[in-house]
């Protein structure tokens, strides 16, 4: 029984579970709603390039550096960063990061709660309701309705988190990851093989120089955060659950070439379907909820095969969703076990209090309190754009303040090598010298840019 042993840190199996549970954090509602959407919209293949090399240089250092920290440490954030200095700017590096998923599980599980209702009414076989003017409006300022289904998978999430690292989170993992590519390369082929599908293909793959701007590496590197799960406290958390052999480098490069790969499958499978049914122009591929929950339905609705069709891409959307908020949660409990020194089940417990109250904050600001505006923000986009705009470039600040200024390089490399050569230490090195730290601040203040309406993303 892991919670028993309050002493000893629960661990991976070895690097499939570990690489299975951080892509499981990684693949989610940013790989099918967002991704696509910039890609088509900042150039298509030229911004899938800049996507690439960013990921592979500026992601690769932080989620290297993350990993790192929490393996080295054996804590989450707030213990490791601990674990170098007591005094108020450690508390706060360790506090911010960790924070961040206990902010954001709440509300990502209300979205998850409306996956889970379209998946059952597409599985029950009513999804040409699902494409009805008006449906989705109605059915999340519905109160109880969203309040429900947000609850349910509240609950599913929180039984996966009372079982354990291995039993729960790497299990779950192990599972949903394979067959979310199965479906997804099976929607995949369909979307693709429409005809009057290859102009999306076109557009989503082939370079569009003229379309390449300084927004273009802006938007990719926004993604590129947001789409692998850094600063968010996760890759610390699942750090310390690695064994000392797991190779960091390699399974880096694998969580990297599997979220990658599922951003590309959704792309091709969300944009070509959306030029073959419904016209091809950027008003159709809106970015966010009303692509998954709007358009895409109608999409499915005209196809000959689009209840079959529906159900396996909300299935793999709500593997993708469930997941994330996995990681999500098993972060913010596993913070809580270290620092207040409670059992699992009593830490679970509390961040499930946490989850309904602020959750349901969001979920009812569709419905009866949609009069509740933060900072203009309804409350559920308040908690995302603080989140993701404000807190998460902060925390990876702190993360780059940290190994510059006190850990150092060479303790992260000694780190790495414990389980093998760090094979591109000087990309490591250089990145997060001299371009971590800038690409972050671009990152914050485009982001807060976005919001006040200056630049649109
Ligand atoms: N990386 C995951 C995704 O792309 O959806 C999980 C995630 C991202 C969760 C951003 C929360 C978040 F704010």
């Amino acid at each position: 029984m892991e919670h028993k042993t309050k002493t000893a840190r629960s661990q991976f199996t070895g690097r499939i579970g570990y690489v299975l549970s951080v892509a499981g954090s990684a693949v989610g509602l940013g790989n099918i709603w967002r991704f696509p959407y910039l890609a088509a919209k900042y150039g298509g293949g030229i911004f899938l390039l800049v996507y690439l090399v960013l990921m592979l240089t500026f992601g690769f250092a932080l989620i290297v550096s993350e990993t790192a920290l929490g393996r080295m440490t054996g804590k989450s954030p707030v213990g490791a960063f601990a674990s170098f200095g007591k005094s108020a700017p450690f508390r706060f590096g360790g506090w911010i990061n960790a924070v961040v998923p206990m902010l954001i599980v709440p509300y990502y599980s209300v979205i998850g709660g409306w996956v889970l209702k379209y998946l059952v009414e597409y599985l029950c076989g009513n999804g040409k309701a699902m494409a009805e003017d008006g449906f989705f409006g109605s059915f999340i300022s519905s109160n109880a309705g969203a309040e429900v289904w947000f609850l349910v998978f509240t609950a599913l999430v929180f039984f996966v988190i009372l079982a354990g690292v291995k039993n729960g989170v790497e299990r779950v993992s192990k599972v949903m990851m394979p067959l979310l590519l199965l479906l997804a390369t099976f929607v995949m082929v369909y979307s693709v093989t429409r005809p009057g599908a290859l102009a999306g293909v076109r557009y989503f793959l082939v370079p569009r120089f003229e379309d390449f701007s300084i927004m273009t590496v802006v938007a990719a590197m926004g993604q590129m955060f947001y789409s692998l799960s850094i600063a968010m406290g996760i890759l610390y958390t699942y750090g310390s659950y690695m064994h000392k052999d797991v190779d960091i480098e390699k399974s880096t490069e694998q969580v990297e070439f599997f979220d990658t790969g599922v951003a590309v499958l959704a792309g091709l499978m969300i944009i070509p379907a959306v030029f073959a049914f419904s016209g091809g122009t950027m008003e159709n591929l809106k970015a966010g909820p009303s692509l998954a929950f709007i358009t895409l339905p109608k999409v499915f609705a005209s196809m000959e095969i689009g209840g079959v069709i529906g159900t396996a891409f909300f299935l793999m959307f709500f593997f993708a969703a469930l997941t994330s908020a996995i990681s999500l949660l098993e972060t913010s409990v596993s913070t809580l076990q270290d620092e207040l020194h409670l059992t699992r089940p009593v830490c679970c417990v509390l961040m499930a209090l946490l989850m309904v109250v602020l959750g349901s904050c969001s979920a009812f600001g569709y419905g009866m309190w949609d009069h509740v505006l933060l900072f203009g923000m309804q409350i559920l986009d308040f908690f995302d754009f603080l989140t993701n705009s404000i807190m998460m470039p902060i925390a990876a600040l702190a993360t780059c303040f940290l190994i510059l200024k006190v850990v150092g390089f060479k303790r992260i490399a000694d780190e790495v090598q414990i389980s093998s050569v760090f094979h591109r230490r000087k990309v490591y090195e250089f990145f997060m010298k001299y371009l971590a730290p800038v690409c972050i601040l671009v990152i914050l203040l485009s982001s807060i840019a976005n919001v006040l309406g200056l630049i649109t993303m």
